[in-house]
This record gives structure tokens, C-alpha cells and sequence, in this order.
């Protein structure tokens, strides 16, 4: 037999127990379920002793209400773009989860015929700067994309390398008719290759953002606002803070 925990041997024998006295029962018959062995728990590094990530925040970029009018702008504008094109709506994981379930409610009124996607593309490894080579894992079959009408949802174009290789992959692998993106934060002044979006939340100065399914090395995924982490999150992993935008243009509220 399996081994049986500590905890679990003791809490059936107080149970059989209080059982016996309470309801007077001649035998009680227990069933002693296995219970695993729990793991370590794994050390958490937390920002000096921060308790949750919005103490992480030096500020926030974009707030819920901000992000949910961008979103239903850009999703009416969507659905009149591509009323009678059945587009594949093709959510690049796993950054742009939010804003992908976010914009295809919005996509309204919803053109027939549009089916969901998604494909996985990582390029960040666990720093601040995209390693160059990106990396996509897809089961999406050439049939499912052939001939249609693409719709990528990104939640970032930085450097855009991510973004040329999926629109690469679609149109020369897949034979995609037709490629656009929609993303919610647009960092251009980062560009390595020219890539212009169809559709854009918002021009995003170059600070490190995080939330709203952008992360720093998997945390602050779930955050519902776009924020700037403060620069004693990361610079103990030698990683400095960004230059900050100087030109003013954020796009924001
Ligand atoms: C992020 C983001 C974009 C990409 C943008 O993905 O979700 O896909 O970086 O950067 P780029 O324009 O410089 O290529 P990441 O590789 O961090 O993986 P993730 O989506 O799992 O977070």
C-alpha cells in the first residue's frame, strides 16, 4: 500500500473516535483515501518584502476602465472590418489571453463565420530583453488557415520579431489570405524589424509593463491594469530600468 500521511492516519483515528462516542455507534467503517505527500513549497522572492503585486506597481499606465473602452472601441471597429470575411481570430498565447477574451466578446456585431485560434510564440525567457530567436508551438492544421482572413491578437509589439515570424508562418506555411494584427499596447520605438499594426490599443512608452497578461518571468500576469514595475523588482538580476519616454506620446488616458 501506498504510503499514508501522518496527518491523514491521525485525523481518521480522531474521526472514527468522535463518531464512536458521539452517534454510539457499535464500529464505524472508514475509507482511507491515499493522500500524496505534499511537495516543499517552492521559495517565493518577493520585491523586498512586498506582500502583493500591486505594491510592485511604480505606477499605473493604463487602468480596467481605460483598457475596457480601447478594447470595445477597437472590437466595433474590427467587426465592421471584417463583416463577410469569416476571419480566424488567432490569439498568440500566452500574453495576450486577456486581451484576446476580452476583444472577441467585443467583436460585435460578430461576423459569421469567425472561429478562434491560438498559437504559442515566447521569445523573453525569464528577463526583460527578447532572446532574438522565437519559438512557436502550433497544432493548427494547414486546412484550418488556408484561404482565410487572419486575425493575430498580440497583447505587445516590441521588437515586433515575434509578431513577423507568426505572419510569416501563417502566409508561407499556412497560406493565410490575409494577415492583420490587433494589439493592445504598441512599443515602436523599440522596433528591430518594420512592422506597423492594423490595430492598436495604445502607443506604450519604453518602460517595463506588466498586467493584463503581460509578464515578468510568468508573475504579474493576472493584473487587471497595465503598470510599470519598480526598478528594485528586477535590478537584482543585473537587469536595468528602461530609459524612460521622454516624447510625451503614451497614448494613455
Ligand atoms: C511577449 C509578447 C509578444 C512578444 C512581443 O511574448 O506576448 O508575443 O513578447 O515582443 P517582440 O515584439 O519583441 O517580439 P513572450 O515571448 O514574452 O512570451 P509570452 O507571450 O508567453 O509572455
Amino acid at each position: 500500500m501506498a504510503q499514508l500521511s501522518t496527518f491523514a492516519r491521525k485525523t481518521n483515528t480522531k474521526l472514527v473516535n468522535c463518531l464512536s462516542r458521539r452517534c454510539k455507534m457499535v464500529s464505524v467503517a472508514v475509507t482511507v483515501q491515499q493522500v500524496a505527500r505534499p511537495a516543499p513549497a517552492k521559495e517565493i522572492a518577493s520585491c523586498s518584502g512586498r506582500q502583493t503585486y500591486h505594491d510592485d506597481m511604480a505606477k499605473i499606465l493604463y487602468t480596467e476602465a481605460a483598457i475596457s473602452q480601447r478594447v470595445a472601441e477597437l472590437g466595433r471597429q474590427i467587426a465592421q472590418d471584417y463583416q463577410g470575411k469569416a476571419p480566424l481570430v488567432l490569439g498568440v498565447l500566452k500574453g495576450s489571453f486577456m486581451f484576446f477574451g476580452d476583444l472577441v466578446r467585443a467583436i460585435e456585431p460578430c461576423p459569421r463565420g469567425l472561429t478562434l485560434d491560438f498559437i504559442r510564440a515566447s521569445s523573453y525567457g525569464s528577463g526583460t530583453e527578447s532572446t532574438g530567436e522565437v519559438k512557436l508551438k502550433t497544432d493548427l492544421k494547414r486546412e484550418k488557415v488556408e484561404g482565410r482572413h487572419v486575425l493575430l491578437v498580440e497583447d505587445i509589439v516590441d521588437t515586433a520579431l515575434t509578431i513577423t515570424t507568426v505572419n510569416r508562418y501563417l502566409l508561407e506555411e499556412c497560406g493565410a489570405a490575409s494577415v492583420a494584427t490587433a494589439t493592445l499596447l504598441d512599443k515602436h520605438e523599440r522596433r528591430k524589424l518594420a512592422y506597423r499594426p492594423e490595430y492598436v490599443g495604445f502607443v506604450c512608452p519604453n518602460e517595463f509593463v506588466v498586467g493584463y497578461g503581460l509578464d515578468f518571468d510568468e508573475e504579474y500576469r493576472t493584473i487587471p491594469y497595465i503598470g510599470v514595475l519598480k526598478p528594485e523588482c528586477y535590478s537584482h538580476l543585473g537587469i536595468k530600468a528602461p530609459e524612460p519616454d521622454c516624447s510625451g506620446e503614451s497614448g494613455g488616458e
